[in-house]
């Protein structure tokens, strides 16, 4: 049988990744593209999923009958910060629209894209996938937090009222080609590549904000694209799977800012800016769940992925999003 699975958010991080796996991975194989299969990945100019009548005519055009839901309004914490109503309305919006598009349209299968930010503040490490709802996020985010959790909800609705098959998947940081490397506005990873870049390029000091103490999990979106498409074939419940590098993975922030420097080829003043915040120390959260089900999983060595993203970052950096300050 024809199947035909829409991306949304098609074009981003994580869509762009899936794409280059299902491109590159041998046809047939566990993560490669089946010979049945015709994906779609979507942007925000060919529907914007706020619009409940852009969202319908994308079904229309395309009929999925599987949906990979990555569409959101994302953002580094100053944007959260500072738009929380928006971040709340945009993402209930979009997440609303393709649900119940979705259902509408007999979609067979939907997964969407949650993350680990949506998790409690004040809660007990390791996270799981049970501790979702388990009290408030933390206010610097609740808009995007809130919206996201609804998913979580609105997938056991689904189930429970109409019997549709829609879950979801929490990837902790992810980075990887086509990441968003505005200075202002970026996740730890690119931001810093990109600031290493003009360090090297202007012949400035490289500072990194923050003691480089604490620690992150950070999954390569090359490896996420893969766990994405297990999901789609191999995991039928509507319960979260957290896809992530295990607790025993973490990376500390000038661990991250040492292999930068080693991948841009820096060799200027490099150093850490005591005086900023940290953030958490550390916030891990627990793959057991995945490896599990998966029976394993081998992920791309951190300095590996980096390297490769920083040679991406390097060739593709007219292109790349940077932001207003090339
Ligand atoms: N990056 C991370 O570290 C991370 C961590 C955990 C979870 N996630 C989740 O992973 C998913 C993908 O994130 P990403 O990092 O790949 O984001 P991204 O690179 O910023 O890409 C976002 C994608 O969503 C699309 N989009 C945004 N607003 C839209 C709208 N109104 N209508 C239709 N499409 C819209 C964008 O299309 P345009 O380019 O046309 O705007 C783009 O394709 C998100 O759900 C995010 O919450 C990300």
């Amino acid at each position: 049988m024809a199947t035909v699975i829409l991306v949304t958010g098609g074009t981003g991080l994580v869509g762009k990744a899936i794409q280059h796996i299902i491109d590159t991975e041998p046809e047939g194989s566990r993560f490669g593209k089946r010979p049945n299969e015709t994906w779609i990945f979507a942007n925000s100019r060919e529907a914007d999923l706020r619009d409940p009548e852009e969202t319908k005519k994308l079904f229309e055009k395309y009929k999925p009958t599987h949906v990979i839901h990555l569409a959101a309004l994302v953002g580094g914490l100053f944007k959260n910060m500072k738009y929380k109503l928006t971040f709340l309305r945009d993402n209930i919006l979009i997440n609303d629209n393709v649900l119940h598009t979705s259902y509408k349209f007999n979609t067979q299968k939907v997964i969407s894209c949650l993350s680990t930010c949506v998790f409690p503040d004040k809660v007990e490490y390791p996270l799981d996938e049970n501790k979702i709802h388990s009290g408030p996020p933390h206010e610097s985010n609740f808009g995007y937090a809130h919206a996201k959790r609804m998913v979580d909800v609105q997938n056991h609705a689904y189930q429970e009222e109409f019997g549709c098959n829609f879950t979801s998947a929490i990837p902790t940081n992810v980075f990887g080609p086509h990441d968003n490397f505005d200075l202002e506005d970026s996740h730890v990873i690119p931001g810093l590549i990109h600031k290493c870049y003009l360090a090297k390029k202007n012949g400035t000091p490289f500072v990194v904000s923050g003691t480089g103490k604490p620690l992150r999990q950070f999954i390569y979106s090359h490896d996420l694209a893969k766990l994405f498409i297990w999901q789609l074939r191999e995991y039928d419940d509507v319960e979260p799977v957290i896809l992530s590098v295990g607790e025993n993975e973490e990376v500390s922030i000038k661990e991250v800012a040492d292999a930068i420097v080693k991948a841009v080829g820096f060799t200027g003043e490099y150093s850490f800016d005591t005086t900023r915040a940290d953030g958490q120390f550390r916030k891990p959260a627990s793959n057991a769940k995945l490896l599990g089900l998966m029976g394993g999983f081998t992920f791309t060595p951190f300095d590996k992925a980096l390297d490769s993203t920083v040679q991406w970052f390097l060739q593709n950096y007219n292109n790349a999003r940077t932001g207003k300050t090339n």
